[in-house]
């Protein structure tokens, strides 16, 4: 190989503003391809696109991963053309959505391993009645995984029978139709929903959920019919949080006049994260997972925290990392930062995963209490609602008629009933009123 490496660009899709989200890089660099070979699989909101290799070569270096957001001509990978063929530097991406994936599998070896530059050895077919593979790629193309995707199929389960083990349609049928024969005998099915003919009852119009409101309705559903969740509610008395939040901007605001530096305001966020933090200190219970097959509890050490943000493609979770050794600042720049990055669409996977505790915040808008979704694995997630606002008799005062006004912040605490008994759901919800009445000790800086 004597040419220089070439880029590969996203061919325009039909509409060049359209963004799609990469969703499988079969192969990882130093594999090599044949012409035709997929090497990016795409998604928009309308369509599954496979992005074929323009010409023989192999993979210099990825420039994308999973999860990136792209659009025309964003550069996807770098390759090594195997000959001097006048290769152009897109290609045509495969529209499959309509089609079964019937299409023949392609003639190139399958993936080696990434530092395994060497070409492999052409694969054998596999016989029909091959178990479902329990490592390596599996190969499938975009209607078999959309379809997956949808039914919530983990596809390293389904045994493929097409060229390379590639999985086909029929295979993920046979797959389903196995499996839900299985689960029938197990479990009784759950009632259907009836779902008339709503024209008959005057116009209507039907619009497509976006992708993460798909995701989102499946991992909900699954969470609210797999774990029996029960609401705790209570209120914090945040009079004196709320006073020393307004100190905290007010002097903040005066010294970035003088600095002329930006820092980030605080809201009653950054503290409940503290003050979760603390009652998960103290709790180690709140931040376990329990298996699936509910026999086993996994503490977890580390007090990620997930913030739930309303976007208008859906509701994203963007995990606050290691918030135990965050200072109120910091927290509150990290989660306006991350709030940010959700509504621009601009989080990567990563970002949204390994939190052990969530928090829902819908304070702003207002509400006196609701029930949060638990986000498995973890076992809860805290609601937070409008502070409301009360009289309440004046301290130390010995007049009845001297009141002053108290701030209460309504919480909601979903939790696993299967691990968490209610006893400990007091006391966890508990704990975190009593760190939020205790403001001071919210504001150490655990940096130092
Ligand atoms: N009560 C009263 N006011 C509140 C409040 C509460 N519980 N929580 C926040 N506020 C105030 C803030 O202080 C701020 O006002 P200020 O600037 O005068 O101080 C204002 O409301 C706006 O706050 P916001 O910008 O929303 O910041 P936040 O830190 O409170 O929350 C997010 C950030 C990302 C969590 C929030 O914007 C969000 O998206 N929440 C939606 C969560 C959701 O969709 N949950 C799903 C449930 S199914």
């Amino acid at each position: 190989m004597t040419d220089q490496p070439r880029n590969l660009l996203l061919p325009s899709m039909g509409e060049d503003d359209m963004q799609a989200e990469v969703i499988e890089l079969p192969l990882a660099p130093g594999t090599p391809f044949a012409k035709g070979d997929v090497l990016v699989i795409i998604e928009s909101d309308k369509a599954t696109l496979e992005v074929p290799a323009p010409d023989d070569g192999s993979i210099v270096a990825l420039k994308v991963q999973v999860g990136s957001t792209v659009q025309k001509d964003s550069l996807l990978l770098e390759y090594q053309a195997s000959t001097a063929s006048q290769a152009t530097p897109t290609s045509t991406p495969q529209r499959n959505d309509s089609q079964p994936d019937s299409a023949p599998a392609s003639t190139s070896p399958p993936a080696s391993p990434a530092s395994t530059p060497a070409p492999a050895p052409a694969a054998a077919p596999h016989p029909a009645s091959q178990p479902a593979r329990t490592s390596g790629p599996v190969y499938a193309g975009p209607a078999v995984r959309r379809l997956a995707r949808q039914l919530g199929i983990d596809l390293t389960q389904v045994s493929g029978t097409g060229n390379r083990s590639r999985i086909q349609l029929e295979d993920l049928h046979l797959w389903v139709r196995t499996t839900l024969q299985k689960g029938a005998a197990a479990a009784p099915a759950l009632p259907a929903t009836e779902w008339p003919d709503l024209s008959q009852y005057g116009a209507i119009k039907e619009i497509p959920l976006s992708r993460i409101q798909k995701v989102s309705a499946r991992r909900l559903h699954a969470s609210w019919v797999n774990i029996p969740h029960v609401c705790q509610h209570d209120q914090a008395e945040i009079s004196a949080m709320e006073q020393l939040r307004a100190q905290i901007n007010k002097a903040n605001q005066a010294s970035q006049a003088k600095q002329h530096e930006q820092k980030a305001r605080l809201t009653p966020l950054p503290f409940l994260i503290k003050a979760c933090v603390a009652a998960l200190t103290e709790f180690p219970l709140f931040r376990s997972a329990l298996t699936p097959d509910g026999t086993t509890r996994i503490e977890r050490d580390s007090y990620h925290i997930g913030i739930a943000v309303d976007t208008e493609k859906g509701l994203l979770v963007p995990t606050i990392r290691d918030a135990d050794q965050r200072n109120l600042h910091e927290l509150a720049t990290e989660a306006a930062q991350l709030a940010q990055q959700a509504r621009d669409g601009k989080l990567s996977p990563a970002q949204m995963a390994g939190a052990v505790f969530t928090i829902s915040s819908l304070g702003h808008l207002g509400g006196t209490g609701f029930t949060p979704i638990i986000n498995p694995p973890q076992v809860a997630i805290l609601g937070v609602s409008k502070i409301q606002e009360r009289l309440a008799p004046a301290k130390n005062s010995t007049s009845e008629t001297s009141f002053r006004v108290e701030r209460l912040l309504p919480l909601s605490l979903s939790y696993d009933h299967r691990l968490i008994n209610g006893v400990d759901a007091v006391r966890f919800t508990r704990a975190i009123c009593q760190a939020l009445e205790q403001p001071e000790t919210l504001a150490i800086d655990p940096t130092g």
